[in-house]
């Protein structure tokens, strides 16, 4: 197949690498040239685009069987959200408009659950978030399950976790850096995925996704937050954290989410077997690359 993966960074590059592995071409879209070698090196051809700038996409040559759009807004506020994904997604349709892929695959976020009950959400669930960014997020898997049903666009959405892994994790990093509080009474539920296993989620969706689908990537365990430090505590021989104060919980609490992320669709419906099914096998393997025991 000829690949291209729109926002080549910290899953993009993997799962490039992976791709031509398998002995696919694949194309890597960033905006700058400054990774280029990286890319190289990995097996994947550079190009600069900016998913912004629709006039960027025009001059991409040629066709792609497969497209991923795995770009990110590296935070930013509801504008930059607005801009890359919404926006961002319309001028790519409008781009694939001429020459359809076999496969789309966006990957979006288990913030567009805004549940704050704990409940279990599948791919079912409602999805109304309190935060403008998450809002922004529904909007444009809007856009992508619309250009399906209404023109056969073959839109397949991820719905991705916390991805953590390599260099990647916020609390735990905090944990390490002895700056990690336990928010409110620890209650609060995290969901979360491997890079690794964002990879092979993806790669399955190439595979097997089905138009206008969209399947959770969450791995096979949604723990509390005081559960995580615990289980970091223990396997590090550091003390648990200590809980927030109020201002700082006050602070935090606003547009925060408590729900439960359900993974069967995923494993039954793409077939897709975890590397890593829970944070424990994959923290494991995060501390023992960075040599902490
Ligand atoms: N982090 C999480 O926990 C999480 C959770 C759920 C979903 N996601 C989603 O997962 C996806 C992958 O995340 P990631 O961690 O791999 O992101 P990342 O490391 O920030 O990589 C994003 C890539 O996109 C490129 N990019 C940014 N803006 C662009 C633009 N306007 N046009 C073209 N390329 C652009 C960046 O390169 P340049 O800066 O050089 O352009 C970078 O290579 C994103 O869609 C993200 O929203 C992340």
């Amino acid at each position: 197949m000829r690949v291209v993966i729109i926002g080549c960074g910290y899953v993009g590059l993997p799962l490039g690498a992976e791709l031509a592995r398998r002995g696919h071409t694949v194309v890597g879209v960033r905006r700058s040239a400054e990774g280029d070698d990286e890319l190289r090196a990995a097996g994947i051809t550079p190009m600069t685009a900016d998913v912004t700038q629709p006039e960027t996409l025009a001059a991409l040559p040629g066709r792609f069987d497969w497209v991923v759009n795995a770009v990110s807004s590296t935070k930013g506020g509801a504008p930059e959200y607005r801009a890359v994904y919404l926006e961002g997604t319309r001028h790519l349709l409008d781009w694939l408009a001429a020459h359809p892929p076999q496969q789309y695959i966006h990957l979006s976020s288990t913030s567009v659950y805004g549940q704050t009950d704990g409940a279990l959400v599948d791919e079912t669930a409602a999805t109304a978030p309190a935060g403008e960014t998450s809002q922004i997020l529904v909007e444009t898997e809007q856009l992508l399950r619309t250009a399906a049903s209404e023109r056969g666009f073959p839109a397949v959405i991820l719905r991705a976790a916390g991805i953590y892994g390599p260099g990647r994790g916020h609390l735990f990093q905090q944990f390490l850096r002895d700056e990690a509080r336990i928010a409110g009474d620890g209650s609060r539920v995290l969901n979360m995925i491997h890079r690794d296993d964002l990879v092979g989620a993806i790669i399955a969706a190439l595979e097997h996704g089905q138009r206008g689908e969209i399947y959770n990537a969450a791995d096979d365990e949604s723990v509390s937050q005081m559960d995580f430090f615990r289980w970091l505590a223990t396997k590090l021989s550091k003390p648990l954290p200590p809980f927030a104060g109020e201002a700082e919980n006050a602070a935090r609490k606003r547009g925060l989410t408590n729900k439960r992320v359900v993974n069967g669709k995923l494993k039954t419906a793409l077939r897709y077997a975890f590397t890593y099914p829970t944070f424990r096998e994959g923290y494991a393997s995060e501390i023992a690359r960075l040599g902490l025991l």
